[in-house]
């Protein structure tokens, strides 16, 4: 059954502490392909009133077989039970049990959400309200109860029967080919934490020692015939125990902790507590078949997945409104791990682009919302980039304004102070203030306060007086339902660089100590003076990127050299090369749109051109600073009257002049990092094969000759990295070697649709007027099904994401094919299919022809009178808002 009702919103003031508790849940579940009987046992006790409240538990699409109250079967006059919830007016005054009966069809489950068979493997997924399509539940997540899980099956289907925590025993049913599992979970944890598995699966072991001496069973579960990609999995789950160990003092609790991948998975990984459920692309990895982003994404998400088994599940969230307490504070964790493990700056600089590319876009669109919204008709929605990195960013300024320190005493005063509850972020931030001293409440803005701050800086140097000012403002744009905002606190770490190119030292004249280096904005406008400053220094501005903002300075171009050239922050050099270019590609989009000629900068080339020959740079760092900005990043540069083709056509332009310019140096470095020794994944050798593969794709952009390194570096390579690389290289360009290419890429691996994945994303990037048709033929090839979320993304999201000029086709026909797509998938899954309609989000800021297009494909989505509740949120917002 579908939820096409348009509900009313959900409202953070209109939070309720639940009238019921929920103690223990014993759960009783028989498998069956079509049939599954669930049994719920409740202990319930009213939470505080002397007269009972009614007992009201949440449903999706269920079916009541039983209802028993302490023992007897309750008289239908005694409750009323619809698909959607279950009520009893009149229970009794104090603690009950409730035995529930539901019937479930895992197999006609396509929402992927509640229980669901994925290649015939049963597996559930309950975030954020999926635990209701398997039982009626109070299903909130400040209702925290102690779970006891029974599964039975046949022996033949699903030899591997898991649940949350530690198995209690297991056996077979005497005369019958069935046998069942039970598995205890001691640690009170709310529905959405709850998981089950049953299926033919193959298993790896291993084992970690945590730093008290408790040994921990660690196991992966995959498809039969997969062990062998798991080393890589496995090795990262054993490196981010020992890490959250030795950064935040957190250990493992249970005695063992289980990941299984499965081939159908609406998000990347959930961390049910002690069995984490996966999406197989992000386990499954050899040299042959992943690539080193794939084997970077592992290490990510699995350790992502492990943090939350304390920020998330020993602490959760009150409501779902807090969703950054649990998911921006493991993104900053996942984040300063990655940091540890492989390079700092170039994680930074990583996570900033996608910042940009994600937050930044969507802070500035309809559908701009503050990291704890106040409102929302679906959750599912609210799974965003603003919640999520934004989310992390806000934790990350916490750390730069109370110091390393500072910041583990507020972290470990958390784990203590809340530890088995259901916090919210105000309790959070008050851990840090108790634990500093120092007030939070204006920082709490970054909460409640949507847009991206605009932060103007001008610097100026008095030699009489060997003083540099810093005159700043700061301001934040309306967005949707606050068109006012006030002055956020923003640390601010700045630099001022001498004329050698070593940072000066920092003093205030009024002689406090600049901490850390950093400026802690708080007003619409203030000025900074430091003193002792001998020579006009350069200044360094965000260092590190230490607010999520936008800042504009006085910066000449030359000063923006020279910081590519010196800064001692590699962020800041990195972000000069791409202010430099921005401006550039700017003034060519100009150009081209009023028909005049673009130019070149011979001074970006310089610069280029130098980091390039620096050997002291780490390989990783020079490719990130090779990489000149996206299309979608000159579009959100040039935020309005938007035309993707021109944008191509000045993004183009540069990356020849660069290929051919630079020619000579991009060969010779192509050249010597030819490495034939075996793949390792390690972000050292990841990094060089990543600068290599951009002097590939520069050469090609450069000319003919390329080309043909790029078709023998298809044929010739020993892993997924260089081969998929050659071929992402080889697509964009009309050559004969491409589609001998492609068609020799799928006959390699048709039976590997993670692989197929790649080759399906490539395909629907490619910029040219085919590319659409060729998407359309695909959805009919037998790689694709409209079935499998992962096929979905690969293709049509890999079209509207990375195709700018595809998907925004001035004749609308990339729209919509979109809105096409997003309908036939609607009724099927529609957590899915609403996540593609983002990619309508930022239509307003197109020129006139492809706004009005964009619009009309929204009408004709939003004109579907069988919408989604999923769906018609995000059309009816991307319509309204903004
Ligand atoms: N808790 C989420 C998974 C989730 C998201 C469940 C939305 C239900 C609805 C999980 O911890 C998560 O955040 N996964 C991310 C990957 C992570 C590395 C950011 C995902 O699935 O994309
Ligand atoms: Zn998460």
């Amino acid at each position: 059954m579908m939820r096409t009702e348009q509900a009313r919103p959900i409202r953070l003031e209109d939070y309720r502490p639940p009238d019921w508790r929920v103690e223990t849940v014993e759960l009783d579940v028989s498998l069956h392909p079509t049939a599954t009987k669930v049994r719920a046992t409740l202990k319930m006790s009213p939470n505080g009133e002397t007269v009972p409240a009614p007992i009201v538990l949440e449903g999706d699409g269920l079916t009541l077989t039983s209802l028993k109250l302490d023992g007897s079967e309750l008289h239908p006059d005694a409750y009323v039970a619809t698909p959607d919830s279950l009520t009893i007016a009149q229970p009794p005054a104090g603690t009950c049990y409730l035995q529930i009966d539901t019937l479930l069809d895992p197999s006609a489950n396509t929402q992927l959400m509640g229980l669901y068979r994925s290649s015939g493997t049963y597996c559930t997924q309950c975030e954020a309200e999926g635990f209701r399509r398997i039982t009626y539940f109070p299903d909130r997540p400040d209702v925290m109860a102690v779970y006891t899980t029974r599964i039975e099956a046949e022996k033949s289907e699903a030899p591997i029967l898991l649940a949350n925590g530690n198995p209690v025993r297991a056996g077979d049913i005497p005369g019958t080919t069935r046998h069942f599992a039970e598995w205890h979970d001691p640690f009170p944890k709310p529905s959405y934490l709850f998981a089950l598995v049953g299926g033919n699966l193959a298993c790896v072991e291993d084992n970690f020692v945590t730093m008290s001496g408790r040994d921990i069973v660690l196991r992966i579960y995959v498809e039969p015939g997969k062990e062998d990609r798991c080393a890589w999995a496995m090795d990262s789950l054993k490196r981010c125990m020992r890490w959250d160990e030795e950064a935040f003092g957190r250990e493992y609790d249970l005695d063992i902790f289980m990941i299984v991948a499965v081939n159908d998975f609406n998000m990347g990984a959930m961390e049910n507590k002690g069995l984490n459920i996966f999406n197989d692309k992000y386990v499954l990895a050899s040299p042959e078949t992943a690539t080193d982003t794939d084997f970077a994404s592992i290490e990510a998400i699995i350790a992502h997945e492990y943090f939350h088994n304390w920020t998330g599940d020993r602490i959760t969230c009150r409501d779902w409104f807090q969703l950054c307490l649990k998911e921006g504070l493991t993104v900053f964790r996942d984040q300063e791990f990655t940091s540890d493990q492989r390079s700092r700056p170039v994680k930074r600089i990583s996570d900033v682009r996608l910042l940009r590319a994600h937050q930044f876009v969507e802070d500035a669109g309809p559908l701009a919302h503050p990291v704890r919204p106040r409102e929302y008709r679906e959750i599912n929605n609210f799974y965003t980039a603003t919640v999520y990195e934004k989310g992390a960013e806000v934790v990350r300024m916490l750390k730069t304004l109370l110091g390393p320190s500072g910041f583990r005493k507020g972290m470990d005063l958390y784990f203590e102070r809340h530890d088995g509850e259901a916090a919210t972020v105000d309790q959070f931030i008050q851990c840090f203030a108790d634990a500093s001293g120092i007030d939070l409440t204006q920082f709490m803005l970054w909460y409640s306060q949507a847009g991206t701050p605009e932060v103007v800086v001008t610097g100026s140097y008095d030699p009489a007086a060997q003083t540099y000012r810093l005159d700043v403002a700061q301001a934040v744009p309306p967005t949707p339902g606050q068109p006012v905002k006030e002055a956020m606190v923003i640390p601010l770490a700045v630099g001022l660089i001498g004329p050698d190119g070593r940072d000066m030292s920092l003093a205030f004249n009024d002689g406090r100590p600049v901490v850390r280096g950093v400026l802690t904005l708080n007003q619409p406008a203030q000025s900074f003076t430091f003193v002792g400053v001998p020579h006009r220094p350069v200044l360094s501005l965000n260092r590190g990127f230490s607010a999520p903002i936008k800042v504009t300075a006085n910066l000449s171009a030359d000063d923006l050299k020279f910081i590519a050239a010196h800064d001692s922050d590699p962020f800041n050099r990195w972000q000069a090369v791409q202010s430099l270019a921005n401006t550039l590609l700017t003034d060519n989009v100009a150009a081209i749109r009023g028909g005049g000629t673009p130019h070149d900068d011979e001074e970006l080339i310089a610069a280029l051109a130098a980091l390039l020959n620096d050997p002291a740079l780490e390989p990783a760092f020079v490719a990130l600073m090779l990489t000149m900005p996206s299309e979608a990043d000159i579009a959100r540069d040039i935020g309005r009257d938007v035309d993707p083709d021109a944008i191509l056509a000045a993004r183009t332009r540069l990356r020849t002049t660069i290929g051919a310019r630079l020619g000579p140096a991009l060969r010779e470095t192509y050249r010597r990092l030819q490495e034939d020794g075996p793949y390792s994944p390690d972000a050292a050798s990841a990094g060089r094969r990543a600068l290599k593969n951009a002097c590939l794709d520069l050469l090609a952009a450069a000319g003919v000759s390329a080309i043909a390194l790029a078709a023998r570096q298809y044929h010739q390579a020993t892993n997924m990295t260089d081969r998929i690389a050659a071929l992402t290289t080889l697509s964009h360009y009309g050559v004969p070697e491409r589609q001998a290419a492609i068609d020799d890429f799928y006959r390699r691996y048709a039976a590997d649709p993670l692989i197929i994945d790649k080759w399906l994303s490539l395909q629907a990037a490619i910029p040219e007027p085919a590319t659409l048709e060729r998407v359309r033929a695909l959805t009919a090839h037998p790689a694709f099904s409209l079935a499998n979320p992962n096929r979905v993304r690969a293709l049509i999201g890999a079209f509207a994401q990375s195709n700018q000029t595809q998907f925004n086709r001035a004749d609308g026909a990339g729209y919509a094919f979109l809105a096409e797509t997003v309908l036939a998938l609607d009724p099927k899954n529609p957590q899915v299919a609403s996540r593609l309609s983002t990619a309508f989000r930022s239509w307003r800021a197109l020129e006139p022809v492809r706004r009005a297009q964009a619009e009309t494909a929204l009408r004709h989505i939003a004109a579907e009178p069988k919408l989604s509740r999923d769906v018609n949120d995000i059309v009816s917002r991307s319509l309204d808002g903004g």
